[in-house]
């Protein structure tokens, strides 16, 4: 069975909810309390993004199976202002509102797969995998 949960994001709790869902999520599937928490953490940073940055979007996070492999991924999409320079934003300690600018940087080293889609005017989508052992 595959499972599907959408979090819209326009507040800082909404924030904490996309957390907690992914969290849960990721705990069902079996991954270890190490890994939960990386998870956790990936979709944090992508939803503090959304919403400083977009400022509303949405996170989805699913369960996926690949070559028999059970795996969860996350998306997050904004239709806000887009990144202009996807490899500036992915250097850690690069950013725009004086942030750590490790959020992308360290979503990349938490998680298993990381893609980046983002257009000037039109908004951001990023993909991110992490499978079990
Ligand atoms: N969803 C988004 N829409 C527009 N710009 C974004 C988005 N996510 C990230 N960025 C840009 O990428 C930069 C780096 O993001 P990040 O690594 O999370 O660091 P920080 O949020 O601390 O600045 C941000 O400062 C911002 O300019
Ligand atoms: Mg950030």
């Amino acid at each position: 069975m595959s499972i599907s949960i959408s979090v819209d994001i326009s507040t800082e709790n909404d924030i904490v909810t996309a957390r907690q869902k992914g969290r849960f999520l990721a705990k069902e599937l079996g991954f270890s309390i190490v890994d939960q928490c990386r998870i956790a953490t990936g979709i944090s940073e992508l939803a503090r993004n959304i919403f400083l940055y977009a400022p509303t979007g949405k996170i989805i996070i699913s369960s996926i199976v690949k070559n028999s492999r059970q795996g969860i991924a996350i998306v997050a999409e904004d239709n806000g202002p887009g990144i202009s320079d996807i490899k500036l934003a992915l250097l850690d300690g690069f950013s725009t509102s004086n942030g750590l600018g490790m959020g992308l940087p360290g979503c990349q080293r938490l998680m298993d797969e990381f893609e980046i889609k983002s257009e000037l005017d039109i908004g951001t989508k990023i993909v991110i995998k992490k499978w079990l052992d």
